[in-house]
């Protein structure tokens, strides 16, 4: 008896002779495979077109469309299909053109179960092979891609690792600065050795703290943790933050805030962390500005549409051109030890979480002005 290969397959058997296909269907039947008819090629291609089986049995010699003619037609449609061909005594010929024209076996009539059967296992073996071929080849590109994200993930941590490392050596020097102020200013009991001692100290303490928090962001993304904030009150948290940064120092800040902008929906720690970035390279660029004037620092917090926009300006050192096209780009920072140009970086990356997005205007010397622009209701 034969034993069907690939069980729950279905053939189209094609044969212009009755008796032929009313023999073969009860063989093919009785062996598993759900059996479909038709007396010649162009029936065979229409119940094709509809049906898609994916093995066909056909005879050559057929009025209408012969077998070769179908089974080219097969080909160029759906390649992966088994045609197997049924040639008559003496038909060599015709069996050799249609192995070239990618058939997967012929039999010759009259047709032998065992020929049947041998024809059938080979198709099942072909078809298996082919499934594994597919699972094997879409494993690998799955490999390919985990491999090339996991080598990229690499080489940014390597070079974070670098860039931080560079970055605690100097805030280390900063903290022996301070606590050398701070140790001879007790021993002499100089009051304003002390105070500056301790202000270094508190500063490089800010500092750490805000390098960490960006590590840990960049290391582990979270999703983000959605509430609905009333934007007057953030903003206010926000400048009592930032105006304790600047009370020591020669930085004027003003702030003007729409008092009746309602709630938004964000995740306020992470946009308190964007704006923070934000605010620290607007206070550094007004350090790193002309030290002859008193700098202003501006928080404004206006809605349109069904945004809320915040500003931050400074009248600090500003930016060239080039400066401005990398300022997003991770690590790229102008600060030598005192940067590791994962500040933006993150911050638009925030931005860009909750549906957002940062502009830029900046002239070297004058100073610069961010536009942080929210979505009312998420992204
Ligand atoms: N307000 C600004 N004025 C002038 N330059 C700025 C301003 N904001 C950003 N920059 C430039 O963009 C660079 C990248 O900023 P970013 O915050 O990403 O890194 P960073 O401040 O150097 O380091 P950190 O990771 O500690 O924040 C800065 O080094 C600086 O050159
Ligand atoms: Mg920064």
């Amino acid at each position: 008896m034969l034993s069907a290969s690939i069980k729950s397959k279905s053939i189209l058997l094609v044969d212009d002779e009755k008796d032929i296909r009313e023999v073969l269907e009860l063989a093919l039947v009785d062996a598993g495979y759900e059996v479909q008819l038709a007396e010649n090629g162009q029936q065979a291609l229409d119940y094709f077109r509809k049906n898609r089986p994916s093995i066909v049995i056909t005879d050559i010699k057929m009025p209408v469309m012969d077998g070769i003619q179908l089974l080219r037609k097969i080909k160029l449609e759906a390649p992966e299909t088994e045609v197997v061909m049924i040639t008559g005594h003496g038909d060599m010929d015709l069996a050799i053109r249609s192995l070239k024209y990618e058939a997967t076996d012929f039999i010759t009539k009259p047709i032998h179960v065992d020929a049947l059967e041998v024809a059938l296992k080979r198709v099942g073996d072909k078809i298996l092979m082919r499934r594994k071929l597919e699972e094997y080849t879409a494993n690998l590109e799955r490999l390919l891609k985990e491999k090339s994200e996991l080598q990229d993930h690499l080489s940014s941590l390597g070079l974070m690792i670098g860039s931080i490392s560079h970055g605690i050596k100097g805030l280390l020097t900063g903290l022996d600065g301070g606590m050398y102020l701070l140790e001879s200013g007790l021993s002499k009991k100089d009051e304003g050795k002390i105070t500056k001692g301790w202000e270094t100290i508190k500063i490089i303490v800010d500092r750490i703290r805000k390098m960490v928090l960006d590590i840990l962001y960049y290391a582990k993304k979270r999703d983000l943790q959605w509430e609905k904030v009333d934007v007057a009150c953030f903003a206010r948290e926000v400048s009592v933050m930032v105006a304790a940064k600047v009370e020591i120092l020669p930085i004027t800040l003003t702030c003007d805030v729409d008092e009746t902008l309602g709630e938004f929906k964000i995740d306020p720690g992470y946009i308190h962390a964007a704006l923070m970035n934000i605010f620290d390279n607007a206070i550094d660029a007004c350090q790193r500005g002309s030290d002859s004037i008193q700098h202003e620092l501006n928080f404004s917090v206006q809605g349109r549409d069904d945004k809320i926009i915040f500003s931050v300006s400074d009248t600090g050192v500003g930016m060239d051109q080039e400066t401005q096209s990398k300022l997003f780009t991770i690590f790229f920072s102008s600060k030598g030890r005192k940067g590791t140009g994962l500040g933006l970086f993150i911050a638009n990356k925030i931005v860009e979480q909750h549906g957002g997005c940062i502009d830029v205007r900046s002239k070297p010397g004058k100073g610069s002005c961010f536009t942080i622009t929210i979505p009312k209701q998420g992204s």
